[in-house]
């Protein structure tokens, strides 16, 4: 421009590619109110997310290759031995410690947001809640039930109370909380209705098993059903049944599950490691979606084992997780993906993506022949039209994961 403000501008704009606003998601009857400055907040923190791992996240590689990597070549005479090693190499460089701080600083700005969010409403949720599944006996909830002390003990992903902990009674805060916020973990990357794990799960079975015709579906860890639900829809003549320990993601999911319509769903409270009332060959198709990282060793041996008694011939059982660390990845991103074990509280994280997934089903009862490998993505078209065709799979704009599993 030349300051006379008749100069045409001959240059386009460049289009917009980044995060569309978060009120592009799903409204249903149990989705809380949220004013201007919260709506602000939550696509503040969602493109900061966003910002960290497409613009931040190269440097820190950077900073890997340039700095930290030499170094410990230079200390030890040899490259670096595990991902452990280059995770400790990288907590000394800056590039690091300021990526990792902002990411956990928006990790806990989440959950603050979520929580504001839902503890302002908490009562007159409950209520709704209360007033669309007393009576129902698809909701089926345990008070006397034993929490297991992996999920007591820690506050998940910086959320205060973890997934049962209740405030006040039909609480459904922790529900709502992760609800709202989901927007901001996952940037949109998982659609209108925060499901593109199960209707990937469901694409995968449709284009797989086409001639599939499932009574009943199990989803364990179903926290509020997110992913439950495109499974229910695409499969309305099965009754599916979302099992989860806590209470508050229990209620305000079935709550949700009806606002939306649904009617072939079930919310169970009970301990996926020891399912004494359903009765062998109970279900035709087990599932979880980002479920085994939270799980224990002692708890994941018990869920599979209660998997393969609980499958019926012919039936299958999948996981949807973030991918294995195997040889193929390198040791850099195995220690950035390990970040959510050290600074944000999932303390299986690690573990779980070294272990041997076909050792833990055979040793369940599964034929080593019959084991699922595969890979699957989210569909986020709906909301989010540039990220299906984007490749930058890790730390980028698609959620891409492993679907592992096996037949019985
Ligand atoms: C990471 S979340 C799963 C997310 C969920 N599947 C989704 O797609 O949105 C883990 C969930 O598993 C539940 N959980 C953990 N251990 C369990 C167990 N032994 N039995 C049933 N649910 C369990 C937790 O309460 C929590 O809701």
């Amino acid at each position: 421009m030349d300051g006379s403000g008749d100069t045409p501008i001959t240059a386009a704009a460049p289009a917009y590619d980044g995060l569309p606003d978060s009120r592009v998601v799903g409204r249903h009857g149990m989705f809380p109110h949220t004013t201007h400055d919260d709506i602000a907040r939550i696509n503040f923190l969602a493109q900061l997310n966003r910002h960290l791992a497409t613009q931040v996240a190269p440097f820190v590689k950077t900073a890997w290759e340039t700095r930290a990597e030499p170094r410990v070549r230079a200390a030890e005479g040899r490259a670096p031995k595990d991902r452990h090693e280059v995770r400790k190499a990288l907590l000394g460089d800056p590039m690091f410690a300021t990526w990792s701080a902002l990411r956990r600083m928006t990790m806990e700005q989440r959950q603050q947001t979520g929580r504001w969010v839902a503890l302002r409403e908490a009562e007159t949720l409950a209520a709704r809640a209360k007033s669309l599944t007393e009576g129902d006996p698809g909701l089926s909830l345990d008070p006397t039930l034993p929490i297991p002390r992996y999920v007591s003990a820690v506050d998940h992903h910086c959320m205060a109370g973890s997934y049962h902990t209740e405030l006040i009674p039909g609480d459904v805060s922790a529900g709502a909380n992760y609800d709202v916020g989901m927007f901001i973990t996952t940037g949109g990357l998982l659609g209108r209705w925060s499901d593109g794990g199960g209707r990937a799960i469901v694409e995968w079975v449709k284009r797989e098993k086409p001639d599939f015709k499932p009574r009943r579906i199990l989803d364990i860890g179903a926290t509020l059903g997110h992913n439950l639900l495109p499974i229910a829809a695409a499969f309305p003549d099965a009754e599916v049944i979302g099992l989860d320990v806590g209470a508050p993601m229990l209620r305000y999911g079935m709550a949700r599950a009806k606002a939306l319509g649904l009617t072939n769903v079930r919310f169970i409270q009970a301990d996926a490691s020891s399912l004494p009332m359903f009765e062998d060959g109970a279900f035709d198709w087990i599932q979880t979606t980002m479920f085994l990282h939270e799980l224990s060793l002692t708890s994941m041996r018990a869920i599979f084992s209660e998997s393969h008694r609980l499958l019926a011939p012919g039936g299958v059982v999948l996981h949807v997780e973030q991918p294995q660390y195997t040889p193929d990845m390198s040791l850099y991103e195995q220690a950035m993906r390990d970040w959510d074990a050290f600074y944000n509280n999932e303390p299986f994280w690690s573990t779980l993506h070294e272990i041997d997934l076909d050792a833990r089903f055979i040793e369940a009862g599964f034929a080593a022949n019959k084991l699922i490998h595969d890979k699957v993505s989210a569909d986020a078209r709906d909301i989010f039209p540039a990220a299906a065709d984007d490749t930058v799979e890790d730390f980028g704009r698609k959620a891409a994961w492993r679907l592992v599993g096996a037949e019985k």
